[in-house]
């Protein structure tokens, strides 16, 4: 078994990522942390516990990090991911809690529990992973691998021109997590950055597509070039509220002029961590600019050295259509189940 500890700001396509996780029958999933990012903390926490609920996976414990950055003040995005995070769907409360330890404690058990064996992945700001790592500066040496979704660095970011989403959210968390990477013995995580998670698109076909490998009815799309709106959603639960979830999000891209789909960035990286070699990647000393008046959260790529050893790789290709058919085919199983 694979063992996974998913860290996320749940979130639309950090609910794909979750589901994606939970359908993949050779992962164990050690924990889940809570990070504040698109919604607040509590949100977020509510959201990891509605879905592990919903796929009848009480066993894996939610806990909740901080409710705010290291030090920047927090900002959440209901504008992208709905209200309650997860668009149109509307999750059934849990009855389950999270659990007592929290999301940074819960990282170093994880690891110490698993040495050299644990994988992480980061889909949210990385608060919760620095602070981890403040209280325990050896963590990331324990990990058989780090994924991180975030950063932009040869286009535009989705935030500020200069910063993507997870990175802005809490730029000094970053830059620690990235240092701290840079350190004697330390495994490079693998970066997924807006530069490629913006290519793994999923249209209004592949959720036609995921309804029907779940078994459920079709989900009824007009033309993708029509006017946004699915017209209903699958019988199937889950692939009710995952649909609800995303119908939400296609609805946001097209109104920023990006089409009628859905970049995940999220579940791409859960699948790079279960698979790293379906990426190309560069090596690069990555750090994350914390003053500059229009570019604090940048992330900024050395690749030639200029400033220190690499301390990290970044994705740079993939298959895409692979990915989305994997996606695709798992989580549509995994509903169907
Ligand atoms: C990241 O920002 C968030 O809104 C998404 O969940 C994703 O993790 C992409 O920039
Ligand atoms: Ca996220």
């Amino acid at each position: 078994m694979i063992r996974m500890f998913l860290d996320c700001d749940t979130g639309i396509d950090d609910s794909v990522a979750l589901l994606y996780l939970l359908a993949r029958r050779d992962a164990d999933v050690v924990g889940i942390a809570s990070t504040a990012g698109n919604v607040p903390v509590d949100v977020v926490t509510a959201n990891n516990l509605a879905w592990l609920e919903l796929c009848g996976r009480t066993d894996v414990p939610v806990h909740v990090g901080s409710p705010v950055p290291l030090v920047a003040e927090l900002m959440t995005t209901e504008d992208t991911h709905g209200p309650l995070g997860v668009g149109y769907a509307e999750l059934p409360v849990a009855t389950a809690g999270p659990s007592t330890t929290d999301a940074a404690d819960a990282w170093i058990e994880a690891a110490a529990t698993h040495p050299g064996e644990l994988i992480g992945v980061v889909t949210g700001p990385l608060t919760s992973l620095a602070t981890a790592i403040r209280r325990d500066p050896a963590l990331p040496g324990r990990l058989a691998r780090l994924v991180i979704m975030g950063g932009a660095f040869h286009v535009h970011g989705n935030t500020t021109p200069t910063s993507e989403w997870n990175i802005a959210v809490d730029p000094e968390a970053a830059a620690e997590v990235f240092a701290a990477c840079g350190s004697e013995g330390v495994g490079a995580p693998i970066v997924c950055p807006l530069d490629l998670t913006e290519s793994v698109a999923l249209t209004p076909d592949h959720l036609v597509r995921l309804a029907a490998a779940a078994g459920s009815e079709p989900v009824e799309c007009p033309d993708p070039t029509d006017e946004p709106g699915l017209r209903s959603v699958a019988d199937n639960e889950v692939i009710r509220h995952l649909v609800d979830a995303l119908r939400f999000y296609l609805e946001f891209h097209h109104a920023h002029d990006e089409g009628y789909l859905a970049h995940l960035h999220d579940p791409f990286a859960v699948m790079v961590a279960l698979a790293p070699d379906i990426v190309e990647t560069v090596p690069a000393r990555v750090d994350v600019e914390l003053v500059g008046r229009l570019t604090r959260g940048m992330t900024v790529a050395d690749e030639r050295s200029m400033t220190g050893e690499p301390n990290a790789r970044i994705a740079t290709s993939t298959d895409v259509e692979a990915v989305l058919d994997d996606l695709i085919e798992t989580i549509g199983g995994f509903a169907k189940s």
